[in-house]
């Protein structure tokens, strides 16, 4: 119910969470993302499906500096034991459909931060030990809405 809630709000907030296109590395594996904006203390969603070959059993969010995308940069596992997930990002990231299987890879994240703003990118593991991808194709980015920067700077306007 809660989640439920938030998703409301936040998918009424989110400018373009619908729709989306598909970037194909190989033909068996293809994302599709939008690029997305939210305001920080709010929450974002990031619209994502995808397909593979496998049945998927997890699904991974990096979030990417300006070098890489990688595992030090873990910010989403499916897999809630999973302890390399960045202390600031724990608990505050979920998906929206929680069926991995579906091959729905939207998340939402709750009370945003100034640092969730930039890219991120797509990694989903399934049972065997070669089943996992990362899409390397595609990133989405999380920007800070027009909203909140107009109303910055209408703030230091009036300063
Ligand atoms: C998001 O925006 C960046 C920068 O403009 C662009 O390179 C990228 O293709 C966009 N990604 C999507 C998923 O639209
Ligand atoms: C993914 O799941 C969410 C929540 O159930 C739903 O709103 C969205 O339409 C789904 N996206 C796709 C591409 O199926």
């Amino acid at each position: 119910m809660f989640v439920f809630i938030w998703l409301i709000v936040c998918l009424s907030t989110n400018k373009g969470a619908l729709g989306g296109e598909t970037y194909c590395q190989t033909t068996d594996y293809c994302v599709t993302l939008t690029n997305n904006t939210a305001e920080a203390g709010l929450c974002a969603v990031i619209p994502c499906s995808f397909t593979s070959p496998f049945k998927p059993e997890h699904i991974i969010w990096y979030k990417c500096d300006e070098i890489r995308c990688s595992n030090s940069h873990l910010v989403f596992h499916s897999d809630k034991n999973n302890e390399n997930v960045k202390v600031g990002f724990r608990g505050r990231v979920s998906l929206l459909e929680p069926d991995v299987t579906q091959k729905n890879c939207s998340i939402m994240i709750n009370d945003l931060k100034e640092s969730d703003f930039g890219s991120y990118q797509l990694r989903v593991e399934g049972y065997e030990l070669s089943d996992k991808f990362t899409y390397t194709v595609k990133k989405t980015t999380l920007s800070l809405s027009d909203l909140n920067k107009k109303a910055q700077s209408d703030d230091s306007s009036t300063d």
